[in-house]
């Protein structure tokens, strides 16, 4: 196991009527903040109500700025940006998903300087200082919740960038299950997969001696492997989901990477897909990592047999390992399916004419490699995306 340094400073209020502490909470940062959320699920939900009364109830006073969208784009942040110097407010509430925490997050890191937000994800220095971010999490998925990330797409050049750092862990999130009742299914699995993602990057490491933090991540994922297509078939069912919902923080909190070192090559070669096309992330990653695996597999064979047989049940075979592991990978491959998403480009209507722009845009133009499992050049990127085929 590797040295490592963990701490997690968000504070997590779990469960039913808890968005009723926000206003509360908001208080205790800030008593003029922007009030940032996405296309209007939390009007038709009821939801932006109890958070407005809350507000009010605790003495603060918000701006508004609505309208994030799936994959959020830069200049909404510009706009919130402007609105935060403009109007001296000092704390963003984030309302809604993952994309709506990571514009509240980028924001927050834009309001306190003179230059652009853009460099910092351009890799052009890094943040000194962020406004507070709270947040009320409407879906299980990106763990933005009480992560350090926040990934923006810039419409100028397609390009989905991410910028990591400790300044910008959310000060609080509340998670009500009751909250993911009136989930569109399709985002469910997207969520669903992309939380099975976060623990597959940090699952395939080439650090040894992580058998607990193995055991910690085997555990999630059977819960989300099992739980997602309960919350499906049953969308009340409020159990399901809290179970659905804390695993999918854990999933992306560090804690479960303590130790140990990620991979992390699917995530960035699914930015490249979703900042050109625009596809949900979660829907991308079910197409990547499958491809990804057909593509790493033999580096690390027992890995993966481990993994299929201790996650996806399958009887090992020690006489053929290689064996064991195509079944794990054919049982994530149905888990998908199942829960309503293809694993193929095609399923997301993502054509093969600019896969030599993407392998080329994740590596820089093959000035770097991504992944730390398996190093992926520019034309190891390009035949995982040919395996997505
Ligand atoms: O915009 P509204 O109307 O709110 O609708 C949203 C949106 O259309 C809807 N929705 C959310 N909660 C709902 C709801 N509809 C009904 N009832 C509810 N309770 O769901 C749609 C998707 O929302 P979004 O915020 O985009 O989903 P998600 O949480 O999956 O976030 C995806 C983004 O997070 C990034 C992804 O790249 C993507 O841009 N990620 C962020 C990470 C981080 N900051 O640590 C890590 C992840 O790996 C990921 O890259
Ligand atoms: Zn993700």
């Amino acid at each position: 196991m590797d040295n490592f340094d963990f701490g997690n400073p968000t504070r997590i209020i779990f469960g039913r009527g808890t968005e009723a502490r926000v206003g509360a909470l908001t208080a205790a940062h800030a008593k003029k903040v922007l009030l940032h959320f996405g296309g209007g699920s939390i009007k038709a939900s009821g939801l932006y109500d109890r958070v407005a009364a809350s507000l009010k109830a605790a003495g603060v006073e918000w701006v508004e700025l609505g309208g994030v969208k799936p994959n959020p784009r830069l200049s909404l942040v510009r706009e919130g940006v402007r609105l935060c110097k403009e109007k001296g407010l000092g704390m963003i509430l984030a309302v809604g998903g993952g994309s709506v925490i990571d514009s509240a997050k980028a924001i927050a890191m834009g309001a306190v300087i003179e230059g652009d937000v853009w460099d910092f994800y351009l890799g052009k220095g890094e943040p000194a200082k962020a406004l507070p971010v709270g947040t009320v999490l409407t879906i299980p998925a990106a763990g933005s919740e009480s992560s350090t990330g926040t990934v923006i797409t810039n419409e100028d050049g397609q390009l989905k960038r991410a910028v990591n750092s400790e300044l910008i862990y959310p000060r609080f999130s509340i998670l009500n299950p009751e909250l993911c009742f009136t989930l569109p299914r399709f985002q469910v699995a997207c969520g669903a997969a992309d939380i099975m993602a976060h623990l597959m990057e940090r699952y395939f490491t080439r650090v040894e001696n992580v058998e607990f933090t193995d055991r910690l991540l085997e555990a999630t994922m059977k819960t989300i492997a099992l739980k997602a297509p309960v919350a499906l078939a049953n969308p009340r069912d409020y159990d399901a989901w809290a179970e659905f919902m804390w695993a999918g923080t854990i999933a992306h909190n560090n804690l479960l990477n303590t130790g140990r070192v990620g991979d992390w090559a699917s995530h960035d070669i699914e930015h490249e897909i979703s900042g050109i096309y625009d596809v949900a992330h979660g829907a991308g990653l079910a197409v990547v990592f499958p491809a990804w695996m057909k593509h790493t597999l033999a580096q690390d064979v027992s890995r993966f047999a481990q993994w299929a047989a201790r996650v996806w049940n399958v009887d090992a075979d020690f006489a053929d390992l290689e064996a064991t592991a195509r079944q794990g990978i054919e049982r994530l491959e149905a888990w998908y399916r199942a829960i309503g998403l293809g694993t193929k480009l095609g399923d997301l209507k993502v054509g093969t004419d600019r896969l030599d722009e993407m392998a080329s845009k994740c590596t820089d133009g093959d000035r770097h490699t991504v992944g730390n499992f398996v190093k992926l050049d520019k034309a190891a990127v390009r035949k995982v995306l040919e395996l997505a085929k």
